[in-house]
């Protein structure tokens, strides 16, 4: 099966447990990269990969408009659903697959994309297309979890994800995301690194797994805990183990059409 359609069949299926899981809803988080990203009310945001719509409709009260694009109907259905709900007039979900963004150029800003990179095998033609769609001078914000940038941790822990997540494709490291935005004449302007405490138990089953996953992330688990270059990366919390997840925050600024221009 290919890369989109694992993604597709997953959050097709999972899309309303998607939406209640703790971690997409967490309004701290959601209030971070909105004033990050420094919204206002002239602002057209493009939520990339917008998923079930929690931070386009966070942000939908705030700006002119929103527009979230993602490749699964069921987590774009879910999104559609709290829209109207809302009542909120001024957003609108398109399916698309964000390789292949083709809504128009120089239209948005803030361009957003969030915990979404590391499903994606083709991250240098999503953040171009990113890029082509907002507007000379408008911000282009990515936030996902990011890599360690150490060869044995960042093996332990992908080896984990793709037990537990067969559509996640590969964490980013700091200076991969750093070389998007270069690529693509991009300027930095900011970066913020974090960290989620992920609940293990918690984490696992935000995707559905059979026992015999759950046997084989338990027996991971178990080998980082013995290993004194990974087991720093969990902390027991209580009764609940956390997975020190590391999570980077970029904003860059297209150029403005004048530097676009000399630079095309
Ligand atoms: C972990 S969810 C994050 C959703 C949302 N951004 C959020 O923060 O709640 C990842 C989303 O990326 C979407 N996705 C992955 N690859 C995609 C692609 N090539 N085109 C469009 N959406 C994609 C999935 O369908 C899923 O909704």
């Amino acid at each position: 099966m290919d890369a989109n359609a694992v993604i597709v069949e997953q959050f097709d299926r999972g899309a309303a447990w998607f939406d209640t899981w703790s971690v997409t809803g967490d309004e701290r988080m959601l209030e971070g990269l909105a004033e990050f990203c420094g919204l206002t009310e002239d602002d057209d945001v493009l939520d990339v990969a917008c998923g079930t719509g929690a931070f386009a409709l966070h942000a939908a009260g705030r700006v002119r408009s929103v527009t979230g694009v993602d490749i699964s109907t069921g987590m774009i259905g879910v999104a559609r659903d709290k829209a109207v709900a809302l009542g909120l007039g001024n957003v609108e979900f398109v399916r698309s697959d964000v390789a292949r963004l083709d809504l128009g150029a120089d239209r948005f800003s803030p361009v957003v994309s969030r915990s979404a990179f590391h499903h994606m095998p083709l991250v240098a033609e999503v953040f171009a297309g990113m890029v082509r769609c907002a507007r000379p001078g408008g911000v282009v914000c990515v936030q996902d979890v990011m890599a360690y940038g150490d060869e044995k941790v960042d093996a332990f822990f992908e080896r984990l994800e793709a037990v537990v997540d067969r559509s996640h494709h590969r964490s980013l490291g700091k200076r991969e995301f750093f070389d998007l935005y270069r690529a693509n004449g991009v300027a930095l302007e900011a970066l913020f690194e974090s960290e989620s405490l992920l609940d293990v138990a918690h984490y696992i089953e935000h995707v559905e797994q059979t026992e015999e996953n759950r046997a084989q992330v338990d027996r991971l688990v178990r080998e980082g805990l013995g290993d004194p270059d990974i087991a720093p990366w969990f902390v027991q919390d209580g009764d609940r183990l956390r997975w020190r997840r590391r999570v980077c925050t970029i904003k860059g600024r297209k150029a403005e059409a004048d530097q676009n221009h000399r630079i095309g």
